[in-house]
């Protein structure tokens, strides 16, 4: 790519080289100076010009211009309100606009103290008002959705939420309704706001007419203390501030990681923290004998699990979550590695290595040519941020192909190792494009398995390893697989054991206690241990039950779906013993050294696979890894997906993103929770004379569920897709029938 041509403005007195094209409050920047704004915000869209903050008076141009739409020209003279009066004067006139019908509540005010029209009426504005009316007043504060509440007397109309709404989420759920004075933003038909990321239209406003329910009338921004975190919910890691007041969580902010999240969180990692403060969150360990509970001081707790592991003599299945820290999971391996001596693990995803050499971080995408995603599970539910990702890349130009059950290439759930090593081979168009693209994005959101290993052939097969800004990207279901296996694997120890039976199931992560497959083997177990958040049913099936800590509430490590280690850090006091802690001294019984401290963890854990790198040295927005060199890749053969037994329609299931342990304990996201709903095709639908809405009933082998049928015109013909939580006892084949 050619060096961009350069121009040179002159703001204020100072000269300054940019780009050509930059806009001026940037070229402003450059040269150190500010243009206040409003409604602009760049990674929303282009200018629209709405507030007039902005206001420059340029030399030659007649009247004040706004420096948000209006683009540098080499040898522009341009004055901000620093020095031209007649841009200060408008700044000024503007601000007494602006403030005619906004109330003066700042007291009352949630944006109070982080408001930028208090902080730009201090800095530009008249000072006093000439206000002698009564200003207009609205009911107020209208829940538009059970998590934002919207108060439209404090709306400036700079469209910050309406133009998220309709350019970056592309739900066009928000919307501004009636004209002139009487404009007021809305939703659409009065519905609530159901967008995933609708959070975000908080943190953009910048008046108090949109603010969090949660977080309504709790605090001030400047008594809280701050953490630099990563969100632990899904495999993207977005970089969050976690803001809390005498150690409790009051919200969850985005904190900008260019390459990661552009500075948007979806609604679960947004909105989850009160499922810290959950009634159903247990904070001492517990013991299940003849059916009845008991509580355990620590001591107590470690003496018994230590006494488990002697009796299951080496045969120890360690299963895990995802959701653990490298460290947490670390020590865990360690305790059943080195201290039980068993290789016994059920990993959430096999080895992740394979797409290595095809790292990218996910900002490529909005560069990309070409995008193929592989997708079974919806993008958006598997890992939120990327889909808007996708959607900046269409917008783009990006030509974006999606490949399975609901794609614009339609193959059957299961099959898209097959569509990857055809694609790998052939000379298809699509083939041919990718080939001879220069960005190439490939995108693996199916089955797990060995799907890193299929695209890694196909990334492998179109060169993407020698092609800047291109690559491959395996979305995974849980938030650190990567982390957990690289744990597992740095706390072998030899001799080991494999065991044959279950002699005891250490089951870590509420994901993995409710997980029906680890609940298959915990029936099979002749003991088991939960290690979880919630008690849930874990009296069915555990005999001790240890209470575990959040995301939000330990320091620790996890490694992202790009291949990024990030830094959690404590946000929130937690109301029990940390894991390492305990961990350090279970290990001190089994004669396993282990330090207390993450430092220690990390320390140890990167001597053995982590390049010896310091825990101090992980900054606050973590660098992506070097690519390493590819190599022959190990795939299986990919086979046809079997025939599906129960049914003529094949079950789709799919991890929805507003479901899970901790979704589920945060009231304000039940509205947010998937719907009983079927999707068919509309092929299958006529044929059994459903009509979109209808309620229906899926069977399988003894098992029916009533749904409400959803035409999803995109679907192949032979498949059906439920979200998990409403069809966890269906078999791969059912029915589906009027009632
Ligand atoms: Fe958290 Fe994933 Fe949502 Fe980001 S997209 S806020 S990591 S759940
Ligand atoms: Fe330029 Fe609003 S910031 S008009």
């Amino acid at each position: 790519m050619s060096a961009p041509e350069l121009i040179t403005i002159t703001v204020d007195g100072r000269p300054v080289q940019v780009p050509k094209g930059t806009g001026l409050v940037e070229a402003a920047a450059a040269a150190g100076i500010e243009i206040p704004v409003f409604c602009y915000e760049p990674r929303i869209g282009s200018a629209v010009g709405a507030c007039r903050m902005c206001l420059v008076e340029i030399e030659g141009m007649p009247k004040l211009q706004t420096g948000c739409t209006t683009p540098a020209r080499d040898g522009m003279v341009v004055h901000t309100a620093r020095t031209s009066e007649t841009a200060a004067q408008g700044q000024n006139a503007t601000i007494e606009f602006l403030l005619l019908n906004h109330p003066l509540d700042c007291p009352v005010c949630d944006k109070g103290g982080e408001c930028p029209l208090q902080d730009l009426s201090f800095r530009y504005g008249p000072g006093k008002t000439r206000m002698t009316f009564r200003k207009r007043s609205l009911e107020k504060p209208i829940p538009i959705s059970p998590t934002i509440a919207l108060d439209r007397e404090r709306c400036i109309l700079c469209y910050r939420c309406t133009r998220f709404s309709q350019e970056v989420a592309e739900d066009e759920e928000l919307v501004a309704v009636n004209r002139g004075a009487l404009t007021m933003i809305a939703t659409f038909e009065d519905e609530p706001y159901r967008g995933p990321f609708s959070g975000n239209i908080v943190e953009l406003c910048p008046v108090g007419a949109l603010t969090s329910t949660q977080y309504r009338f709790l605090a001030r921004p400047w008594e809280y203390e701050r953490a630099a975190s990563v969100c632990g919910l899904c495999a993207i890691g977005c970089n969050i501030t976690v803001q809390s007041r005498e150690g409790r969580v009051q919200r969850v902010l985005s904190r900008n990681h260019p390459e990661v999240d552009r500075g948007w969180l979806c609604d679960k990692g947004r909105f989850s923290s009160p499922h810290l403060y959950a009634e159903e969150r247990i904070d001492s360990p517990r013991r299940y004998r003849d059916g009845a509970e008991e509580e355990l001081g620590w001591d107590e707790a470690l003496a018994e699990l230590e006494s488990l592991i002697g009796e299951a003599q080496g045969e120890v299945v360690l299963a895990l979550s995802g959701t653990e820290t490298l460290e947490v999971a670390y020590s865990l391996a360690a305790i059943v590695r080195r201290g039980a001596r068993s290789d016994g693990v059920v990993l959430p995803e096999p080895a992740l290595d394979a797409l290595d050499p095809y790292r990218v971080p996910l900002s490529a995408l909005a560069a990309a040519e070409e995008i193929v995603v592989f997708e079974e599970s919806p993008v958006l539910e598997r890992a939120p941020v990327v889909d808007l990702w996708l959607k900046l890349a269409r917008r783009n130009g990006a030509r974006l192909t999606t490949i399975g059950p609901a794609g614009e290439i339609q193959r059957a759930p299961g099959d898209a190792a097959r569509a990857c090593r055809e694609l790998a081979g052939e000379t298809s168009e699509l083939g041919q494009r990718l080939r001879k693209a220069e960005r190439v994005i490939l995108i693996w959101s199916g089955r797990g398995g060995a799907g890193g290993a299929h695209l890694a052939v196909l990334a492998r097969a179109l060169g993407l390893h020698e092609k800047d800004g291109s690559g491959a990207l395996y979305l995974p279901s849980t938030p650190n697989p990567r982390g957990v296996a690289e744990a597992w694997e740095a706390a072998a120890d030899e001799p080991s054991h494999q065991p044959e039976q279950i002699g005891l199931l250490l089951v870590s992560g509420d994901e993995a206690a409710n997980d029906p497959a680890i609940r298959k083997l915990a029936e099979r177990a002749h003991r088991a241990v939960a290690l979880t958040l919630f008690a849930g049913d874990t009296a069915s099936w555990a005999d001790l039950v240890l209470p575990a800590t959040s995301y939000l509430e330990g320091e620790g490590t996890m490694r992202n779906l790009e291949g990024r280690l990030q830094r959690l850090r404590r946000a929130a006091a937690a109301p029990i013993r940390p894991e390492l802690s305990w961990l350090a001294e279970l290990g001190e019984r089994l004669g396993v050294a282990l330090p207390a401290s993450v430092t220690g963890v990390f320390a140890e854990l990167s001597a053995k696979a982590l390049d010896d790198i310091s825990f101090s040295s992980l900054g606050d927005r973590a660098p992506l890894p070097a690519r390493t060199k590819p190599g022959p890749v190990e795939a299986p053969e990919p086979e046809a997906p079997p025939a599906v037994r129960g049914g003529p329609l094949e079950l789709i299931r799919y991890r929805a993103l507003f479901s899970g342990p901790v979704v589920e304990h945060v009231p304000q996201l039940a509205f947010q929770r998937p719907l009983p709903e079927v999707e068919i095709s509309a092929e299958d639908a006529d044929r059994r004379a459903i009509a979109d809405g209808d309620e229906v009933v899926v069977r399988s082998t003894g098992i029916s569920v009533r749904l409400r049928a959803r035409i999803n015109a995109a679907l192949r013909p032979g498949s059906v897709r439920i979200a998990a939580e409403h069809c966890s006892e269906l078999a791969p084949g059912v029915q589906v029938s009027r009632p």
